[in-house]
C-alpha cells in the first residue's frame, strides 16, 4: 500500500492544499494530511485542534484521506505511519529553494523517505493560508479560496480579535 504524507501548518486549509489533496490521491493508495503543532517559527491564529478539524472538515468525502495532528520530526512522524513518501506542493519559483533545502535534510535525516512534489492548478498558483487572512482581515471576500464553512470561521476568529 502507497502512503503519503502531506504536512503543513494548514492556518487555515485553502483550496490550494485540497488541490494538492486531491492530486495526490492519484498516486497513493493513503494520504494522511498531517497538521504541524505550532513551531518557534509559525504561531499560527487558529489552535491545532481547530486546524485539524477544518482539515476533516474540507476532507470528508475523500475516502482514503487521513487527518492527524503530528509533532516532532516530520520523517520520524512519516515511519511511524508506515509511509513512504512525503508529499508538498511547489507553486513558484520561489517555494523551490526552500522546498529543496527541506527535502535534502529530510533525506539526510531518513534517506528510505522520498518527497514527491506535485503542482497545484494556476488558479491556486499564488495563494497563501498568510495572504487570505489579510484579505480577510481587510474584510475583503474569501470564499474563491476557502471552504464556506472555513471562511465564516476565519471572519469569525478575526471579528473575535479585533478591538
Ligand atoms: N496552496 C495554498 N497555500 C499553500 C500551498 C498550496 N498548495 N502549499 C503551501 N501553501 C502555503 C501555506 O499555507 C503556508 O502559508 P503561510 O506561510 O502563509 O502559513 C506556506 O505556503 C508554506 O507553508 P506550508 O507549505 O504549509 O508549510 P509550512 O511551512 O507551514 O509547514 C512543515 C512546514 C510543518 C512541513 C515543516 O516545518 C516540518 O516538517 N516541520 C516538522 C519539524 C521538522 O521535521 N523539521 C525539519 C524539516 S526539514
Amino acid at each position: 500500500m502507497k502512503i503519503g504524507v502531506y504536512p503543513g501548518t494548514f492556518d487555515p486549509i485553502t483550496h490550494g492544499h485540497t488541490d494538492i489533496i486531491r492530486r495526490s490521491l492519484r498516486l497513493f493508495d493513503k494520504v494522511i494530511v498531517a497538521v504541524a503543532a505550532p513551531s518557534p517559527s509559525k504561531h499560527p491564529l487558529f489552535d491545532l485542534t481547530e486546524r485539524v478539524e477544518m482539515v476533516r472538515l474540507v476532507t470528508k468525502d475523500l475516502a482514503r484521506v487521513e487527518v492527524a495532528a503530528f509533532d516532532g520530526l516530520l520523517v520520524q512522524y512519516v515511519k511511524q505511519c508506515g509511509a513512504q513518501a512525503v508529499i508538498r506542493g511547489l507553486r513558484a519559483i520561489s517555494d523551490f529553494e526552500y522546498e529543496f533545502q527541506m527535502a535534502l535534510l529530510n533525506r539526510k535525516l531518513d534517506d528510505t523517505i522520498e518527497t514527491v512534489f506535485l503542482m497545484p492548478s494556476e488558479e491556486y498558483s499564488y495563494l497563501t493560508s498568510s495572504i487570505i487572512k489579510e484579505v480577510a482581515r481587510l474584510e475583503g471576500p474569501v470564499t474563491d479560496f476557502l471552504h464556506p464553512e472555513v471562511a465564516t470561521r476565519l471572519c469569525q476568529r478575526l471579528r473575535r480579535q479585533s478591538p
